[in-house]
């Protein structure tokens, strides 16, 4: 378990598959499901980083959103091409590409980059959080009307959003104001480098947060699942605060 070289290795291929999305050459676009955008860069960005990591770890296995589980190993990786394809797409520079390496289905690390912005999220399972190479943590806020959360209005699923949507509307009387990214990963990020105190969403897959997650972590944050609900990796509801607002936020949102 060289965990180091694994870092360099996915930092390597996000800045490959970056470069390649931020040329924005012409590219297809297909409707994957009901306001689900896919394009031939999600598939080519994920060909890339696959290819680069196997040539470097031929051991270990891979789970990716659009081609699924290529092999299943002890050792997995977990790739989401391009987080906030919408975005993408409507050339909103708001996209990033995720990258996270599990063992026996514990986090080990994590890598969001954002090749608009040109920001690199990275994080090892107890080194702490950075930004491109400068150490990260999420914010000291404490008082509700100074949170800025960032959120979805689950629109995917319209049965939770139904649920969803009068707690959060409760919730946007109390704090300073809410944000809609478009990328969880991003979202993630923003919470552990202190831009947000907050973010929540439901219904995602384990390869929109895993990357993520662990970088809100190693940056002091803290990410559990929502109020009722199962283990956030499991569930896919998230809930990721800077810890000193997570009671505030957990109590008030509710999924179950
Ligand atoms: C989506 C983004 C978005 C979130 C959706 C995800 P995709 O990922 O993370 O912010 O609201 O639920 O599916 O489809 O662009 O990879
Ligand atoms: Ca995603
Ligand atoms: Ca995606």
């Amino acid at each position: 378990m060289d965990l180091r070289a694994r870092l360099e290795a996915a930092r390597d291929a996000a800045l490959k598959a970056g470069a390649m999305l931020r040329e924005r050459h012409s590219f297809h676009v297909e409707h994957k499901a009901e306001n689900d955008y896919v394009t031939d860069m999600d598939r080519a960005s994920e060909r890339m980083i696959i290819a680069a990591l196997r040539e470097r770890f031929p051991e270990d296995g891979f789970l990716g959103e659009e081609y699924g589980v290529t092999e299943r190993r002890d050792g997995m990786w977990v790739i989401d091409p391009i987080d906030g394809t919408t975005n993408f797409v409507k050339n909103i520079p708001l996209y990033t590409i995720s990258i996270a390496y599990m063992e026996k289905g514990e986090l080990k690390l994590g890598v969001v980059y954002a090749p608009a912005l040109d920001e690199m999220y990275t994080a090892v399972k107890g080194g702490g959080a950075f930004c491109n190479g400068q150490p990260i943590h999420v914010s000291a806020v404490t008082e509700p009307r100074d949170a800025v959360a960032a959120m979805s209005f689950v629109h995917r699923h319209p049965e939770v959003a139904k649920k969803v949507m009068p707690q959060l509307a409760a919730l946007l009387l109390e704090v300073n104001d809410f944000r809609r990214m478009g990328s969880a990963a991003f979202d993630l990020c923003c919470v552990a480098c202190g831009r947000t105190e907050a973010f929540f969403e439901a219904k995602l897959e384990l390869y929109d947060i895993a990357a993520g997650v662990l970088i809100v972590r190693e940056a002091g944050g803290k990410v559990t699942g929502w109020r009722g609900g199962a283990d956030c990796l499991v569930s896919g509801n998230v809930m990721a605060t800077n810890g000193l607002m997570h009671d505030f936020f957990y109590d008030r949102l509710r999924l179950d």
